[in-house]
């Protein structure tokens, strides 16, 4: 799988905020944000799910940052699978939403 990473116009230098879009030869199969340690807006094309696109997207997101955190709803059991997956864990939920995180949080 390849990445291609994309900084957005107004991101703050001091934290950066990407898209990255995956592609499979040149067929795009996903996509995630990462803005500072936050993940954003993950998405694997429909006819491309459950062969672990979304566990390499969170592996490619981990190679360049060691310390993540992310919202996923509670009833997304497809997409916490994924997170926990790579090293995800839950450590608080607020309204119908977990967060879960990947490393140590820094000062939390
Ligand atoms: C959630 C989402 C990103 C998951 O993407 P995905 O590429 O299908 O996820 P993965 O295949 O990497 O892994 C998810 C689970 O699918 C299953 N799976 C993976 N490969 C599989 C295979 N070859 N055969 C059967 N099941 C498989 C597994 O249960 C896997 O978990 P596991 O690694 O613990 O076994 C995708 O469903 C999606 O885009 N949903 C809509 C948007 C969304 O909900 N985004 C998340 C917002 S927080």
């Amino acid at each position: 799988m390849n990445f291609v990473r994309d900084t957005f116009k107004n991101s703050t230098p001091s934290v950066p905020h990407f898209e990255i879009n995956a592609f499979i030869g040149n067929e795009w199969v996903g996509h995630y944000q990462r803005n500072g340690e936050w993940i954003e807006n993950v998405f694997v094309r429909e006819d491309m799910r459950r062969r672990g696109i979304c566990k390499k997207m969170m592996m490619h997101a981990i190679s360049q940052k060691k310390q993540l955190r992310l919202f996923v709803r509670n009833n997304n059991l497809e997409a916490q699978r994924c997170y926990r997956s790579v090293g995800f864990v839950p450590r608080t939920g607020i309204d119908d939403m977990t967060e879960m995180v990947y490393g140590q949080i820094v000062g939390q």
